[in-house]
């Protein structure tokens, strides 16, 4: 029997066993998927004995992404972007990383707003945290021409930016007081930042310079209607929600170790929901 975890610390509001679970469920494979709480200082010892734990992977919650990504033996082109893995597996003894919440969110991205990169007009993107990185590399590398980008902490978008290197020059960094007037013209705009989340306070942003044939984007998934998306749809954008993002970066790792690549039906979105309270 196949078996893999996720690892974090704490770990217990993890809703990868939830997907995973299903997955095991509905494709009827002989597999278990654990949580295991790891401690930074047990992360290395832990990763040595994978194998010899009966795992054949893992997915890696905060805080250990990159230290993960920094032990593994062989990482993807998108881990090394990131400097940070969400999903490990082994391959003849060698520990491989990757992270897949770049595909997660670019999935759902083509798959809710198919036609996001038609009109080839500029992207927006709010925030420069660890969630920006991985989304905004994928959105280069999907080829748009500008990216603009806004933190109220102008320097870490200064250093995210510099980090993409050849990719640098498409990044317009514009102040965060300027993020409202920054959306003229913008075909997408993505919110990365943890504001309108559940205990977060509100973000606080108008609308009015966007275009109604614009797509916004929020990684917050909980409320899945953020008060962000509920805006965009009142003026008629099209909206993406954050939930399909953490279903859609579960499908490699599955695939991965347990040999099908999975759906992400209905149905499992409905689960996850539920099991956020509504
Ligand atoms: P994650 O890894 O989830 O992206 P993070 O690295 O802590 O989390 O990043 C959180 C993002 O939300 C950052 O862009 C942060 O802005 P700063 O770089 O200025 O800290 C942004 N953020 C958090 N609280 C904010 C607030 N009250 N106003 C504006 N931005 C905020």
């Amino acid at each position: 029997m196949k078996k893999a975890c996720v690892i974090g610390w704490p770990v217990r509001h993890s809703r990868s066993p939830l997907v995973h679970g299903y997955w095991l469920e509905k494709y009827a494979i002989r597999g278990a998927y654990e949580k295991v709480e790891v401690k930074p200082h047990d992360l290395g010892g832990f990763l040595e004995n994978l194998q010899e734990s009966g795992f054949v992977g893992c997915n890696v919650t905060v805080p250990h992404k990159e230290a993960a990504f920094a032990l593994a033996d062989v990482v993807s082109a998108e881990a090394r972007a990131v400097g940070a893995a969400n999903t490990l597996w082994l391959e003849e003894g060698r520990l491989h990383a990757s992270n897949t919440d770049i595909y997660g969110f670019m999935t759902h991205l083509s798959e809710s707003a198919p036609h996001w990169k038609d009109s080839n007009r500029p992207v927006m993107v709010l925030g420069a945290g660890g969630a920006a990185r991985g989304i905004i590399y994928g959105l280069l590398k999907a080829g748009i021409g500008e990216l603009r980008l806004a933190n109220r902490t102008r320097q870490k978008a200064e250093e995210l930016a510099a980090g993409l290197k050849d990719m640098r020059e498409r990044i317009n960094i514009v102040d965060w007081e300027e993020r409202g007037t920054a959306l003229k013209e913008a075909g997408l705009l993505v919110n990365t930042t943890s504001l309108g989340m559940d205990g977060q306070p509100p973000l606080e942003l108008s609308l009015e310079h966007l275009r109604a044939d614009g797509v916004v984007a929020d990684i917050v998934y909980s409320p899945l209607r953020t008060p962000l998306l509920r805006a965009a749809r009142e003026k008629g954008c099209r909206t993406v929600d954050g939930l399909g993002m953490l279903l859609h970066q579960a499908v490699p790792g599955f695939h991965q170790w347990f040999g099908k690549k999975p759906a992400v039906t209905t149905e499992l979105r409905n689960l996850v929901i539920a099991d956020l309270g509504g």
